[in-house]
């Protein structure tokens, strides 16, 4: 192979490995298991596990039909797979996002979910209208970050199962979305 060609190639295929690409590493977020995998479909759960931080549509579009459940929800991931943290009203809850490659534009949030009716609960904890944020200097607050659980839940994530943090990216362009969701109940 002449040099050049090969040079053309190994940048071609550099450029392609650059897609987006982050997942939340703490807390520990919501994972695989035996649910997810007949819940949501062979295809996808094996697909989505090659990578636990690639987008979404990727999953969605090699499952075709047999995708069986809202991959938009967690990724897909389900609560019978894992448990839920206690936090308390007012508690400061630190995250860490592991930002394997990142693409502007995007924008990006992060919320609780009301997991029954797929809603959220108030306003985003945390949202930025461009993501990653491209002036960030280290510690970077777009990946090292707290939110604040709201005082004035009451009941609606009383017990596991019911509510979610869920970290949301979506890199405009590529049209790709990241999510993470981390279980969690109050107790006032
Ligand atoms: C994040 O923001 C987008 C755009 O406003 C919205 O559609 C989406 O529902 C939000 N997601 C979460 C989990 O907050
Ligand atoms: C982006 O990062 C810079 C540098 O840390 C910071 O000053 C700025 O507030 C950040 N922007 C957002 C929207 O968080
Ligand atoms: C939460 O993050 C903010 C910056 O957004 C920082 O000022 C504050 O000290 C942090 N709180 C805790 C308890 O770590």
């Amino acid at each position: 192979m002449v040099p050049s060609l090969l040079g053309f190639l190994t940048i071609a295929i550099a450029a392609t490995s650059v897609l987006g690409h982050a997942v939340v590493k703490v807390p520990t977020p919501r994972g695989a298991g035996s649910y997810y995998t007949q819940r949501c479909g062979k295809t996808y759960a094996e697909y989505m596990e090659k990578d636990r931080a690639g987008p979404i549509e990727d999953g969605v579009a090699k499952a075709g039909a047999d995708l069986k459940c809202n991959a938009f929800l967690c990724r897909g991931y389900q609560y019978e797979d894992n448990s839920a943290t206690e936090y308390k009203p007012g508690q400061v809850i630190d995250f860490k996002v592991d930002l394997i490659a990142g693409h502007r534009p995007g924008y990006a949030n992060v919320s609780i979910v009301d997991l029954a009716n797929n809603k959220i609960i108030g306003s985003p904890l945390r949202s930025w209208d461009s993501y990653p944020n491209a002036t960030a200097t280290t510690p970077r607050s777009d990946i090292n970050f707290n939110v604040t659980i709201p005082r004035n839940l009451g009941t609606v994530c009383s017990t596991g199962g019911k509510c979610a943090i869920q970290w949301y990216w979506y890199a405009t362009r590529n049209q790709q979305t990241y999510e993470s969701c981390v279980d969690f109940y109050v107790k006032s």
